[in-house]
């Protein structure tokens, strides 16, 4: 369903990689709702052919971009301009990665040339997008800049490894450019903490399965899903939450409010009842 909430807006969608990736499930939502995007990814994931058929489908054109590189954002900024005929009202940055979750290098025995390119990849990348478009002035008045988080930024979640200390820096960095984007042209730029969610990324984790079903268990509302995740980022470039700025949201059916829930001790009672049983 549209409520033409993006109407006539020009957006930027870095990092869907094929249709379970939350970029993807976005990039439809925004589409529907009026606006007009680019799509950017690596050269891989381009070459990888997913998201042509995204792009054909949504009449968008695609940018192969690294996201490390100042030199490639720059392009993708310049050509999205170019091709929606305008300065941007909305950037999407969702993407994540790290080399050591990938090597299965636990967090006591990380390689730091790894850890480099996680914060590169999964947090300096924002700096860098939003750094390239305030020096281009690239973005609208009144635009709105989000990346996607986890709440392993603020607790300990077995697993997560390096990603959870670059979530960290991502959200920090969303409140010290908020600060400096807020002032110049009035631009939002916010993260949004989402439930775990089956995706490519999400699958990296370690124990990713136990760790959806417990998050599901404890959360009253259960795990949002990626186009759960794709709505509210929807109200947040739409210009309903034109004084929402440096904050991290949570989209996580209240997980991060909750201590313990009636559901996660039943089912940890069963456990431990089996486990005395043996
Ligand atoms: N899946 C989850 O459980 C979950 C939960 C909370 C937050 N997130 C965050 O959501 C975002 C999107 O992840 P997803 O779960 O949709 O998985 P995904 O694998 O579909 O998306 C990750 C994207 O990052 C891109 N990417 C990696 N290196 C890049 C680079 N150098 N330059 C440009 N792009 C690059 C990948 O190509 C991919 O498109 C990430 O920031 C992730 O940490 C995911």
């Amino acid at each position: 369903m549209s409520y033409n909430l993006l109407k006539g807006k020009r957006g930027i969608i870095f990092g869907a990689l094929n249709d379970m990736s939350i970029a993807w499930k976005v990039a439809e939502r925004a589409v529907e709702e009026g606006a007009m995007i680019t799509l950017t990814n690596t050269p891989v994931a381009v070459r990888m052919g997913e998201i042509s058929a995204l792009g054909e489908k949504l009449n968008a054109e695609i940018i192969p971009a690294d996201a490390t590189s100042v030199e490639d954002i720059e392009q993708v900024f310049a050509r999205s301009m170019e091709v929606l005929g305008g300065k941007i009202d909305f950037v999407l940055h969702s993407i994540g990665m790290s080399p050591n979750v990938r090597k299965g290098r636990p967090y006591e025995d990380l390689d730091y040339k790894m850890l480099e390119k996680t914060y590169d990849i999964s947090a300096v990348s924002f700096h860098k997008v939003m750094q390239v478009a305030y020096k281009m002035d690239a973005m609208a008045e009144g635009g709105s800049i989000l990346a996607l988080s986890y709440i392993a930024a603020q607790r300990t979640f077995v697993g997560y490894n390096d990603m959870a200390d670059a979530k960290a820096l991502l959200e920090s960095i969303a409140r010290s450019f908020g600060y400096v984007y807020g002032r110049h042209r009035g631009v939002r730029v916010n993260t949004i903490s989402q439930s775990p969610t089956v995706t490519t990324a999400g699958s990296g984790v370690k124990g990713m399965g136990s760790l959806l079903d417990v998050s599901d268990k404890i959360s009253p509302l259960g795990n949002a899903d990626a186009n759960e995740c794709a709505n509210y980022c929807i109200v947040m470039f739409s210009d309903l939450t034109r004084k929402v700025t440096m904050q991290n949201l949570f989209n996580d059916g209240g997980f991060s409010s909750m201590g313990m829930s009636l559901d996660a001790i039943e089912v940890f009672n069963k456990g431990l009842e089996a486990e005395e049983n043996k």
